[in-house]
């Protein structure tokens, strides 16, 4: 696909010029140019709002300042500062990156892009915004907000439910940065295209009006703005029903829950959770011989990225004395204490929540 003239010309220095005047500044990961604060960023970032990212990002810098300190942490502190983020893989590899940065890369971060997208966790897209807000690499993002933007303004055709058709994208992406970019211009361009992607272009009635390159963008002219991106795949997500057994009991004076450790893979791998069962059936049976005593709370919905999980969680109280229950790799822990483990969000509201 040829790109018109005017678009490969006009396109750069109007979004350049539009994100330093009507663009996001002061975000506490902008002004900074270290590697490992842009990374966190990003990494937070994806799939998740800034609003929500905020204070997790300032909390996990007050622990973790330098990626020496986030490498020698225990996997187990990551995962609950990370607790209530989601996307929990995403943790697991940050970690995992931290490790390899330092045992690998001598604690400094590479600077190319394509040597960062080698690194775990971080995509080409990822790579290129670190190279380009930290040392202005002129390379282009690509994430799902800004092959939005980028379809609609060439009114792109392709599949975008395809690699083959993301990748062409991108390479048109290229093809649109300004042409002898300073640092400074990168870092203004790259933001511009979030910006754009995140408060103008956006999914639903996007804010033509206000936008910096309208007069270069082909669905609008087309008045087509919702028939951009193109994808015929979608993520269909498959409803599932879970059976949350909350086992409590009282020692001394203090409350405690039976929490057992998720497998290493799937849904909230690696965290600690309630046991859960596929049906009430199992899940009472695993109460054993209390299950006369169980207690069903309101059921909640939880969707995840290709789940919808209707959560049916189940309280049953047990006598002080009363023997473990036969779960491997579980222990009893306090519920003041719940806030130093990672567990997955609805799971942590739910016990901090529960009834007497
Ligand atoms: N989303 C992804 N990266 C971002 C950034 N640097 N600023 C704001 N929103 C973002």
């Amino acid at each position: 696909m040829k790109i018109p003239g005017s678009v490969s010309a006009g396109f750069a220095p109007a979004l350049v010029h539009w994100q330093r005047r009507d663009g996001r500044h002061g975000l506490p990961w902008q002004g900074t140019r270290d590697p490992y604060r842009v990374w966190l960023s990003e990494i937070m970032l994806q799939q998740t709002q800034v609003s929500t990212v905020l204070g997790y990002y300032q909390r996990f810098l007050d622990r973790f300042p330098d990626v020496h300190a986030l490498a020698s942490a225990s996997e187990d502190e990551v995962m609950s500062l990370w607790s209530g983020l989601g996307y929990y893989s995403r943790a697991r590899n940050l970690h995992r990156c931290a490790r390899t940065v330092v045992s690998e890369h001598g604690g400094l971060f590479p600077s190319m892009s394509s040597v960062l997208a080698t690194l775990p966790g971080i995509g080409d897209s990822t790579a290129a915004a670190i190279a380009a807000f930290c040392h202005g690499e002129r390379v282009s993002i690509a994430d799902g907000n800004v092959r939005r933007v980028l379809s609609r303004l060439l009114a792109f055709e392709g599949d975008l439910s395809q690699a083959r058709a993301q990748r062409e994208l991108w390479q048109l992406a290229q093809s649109l940065l300004p042409e002898h970019p300073s640092a400074d211009d990168m870092v203004a361009y790259t933001q511009g295209l979030m910006d754009l992607g995140a408060g103008v272009c956006t999914l639903r009635q996007p804010a033509c009006e206000r936008c910096p390159v309208a007069g270069l963008c082909e669905a609008r002219r087309a008045g087509a703005t919702d028939r951009y991106p193109v994808k015929t795949r979608r993520v269909a997500r498959r409803h599932e029903s879970w059976w949350l057994l909350i086992l409590r009991k009282r020692v001394g004076e203090q409350s405690v829950v039976w929490l057992e450790r998720r497998p290493p893979r799937g849904i909230w791998a690696g965290l600690h959770c309630v046991p859960v069962a596929g049906d009430e059936a199992q899940a009472l049976s695993a109460a054993g011989d209390h299950a006369g005593a169980a207690r069903h709370l309101p059921a909640q919905a939880h969707a995840l990225t290709h789940r919808e999980l209707r959560l049916h969680p189940v309280l049953v109280d047990l006598v002080a004395d009363a023997a473990d229950p036969a779960i491997p790799d579980g222990r009893w822990v306090p519920t003041d204490q719940l806030g130093d483990v990672g567990l997955p969000a609805p799971v942590r509201s739910l016990l901090l929540q529960l009834p007497d």
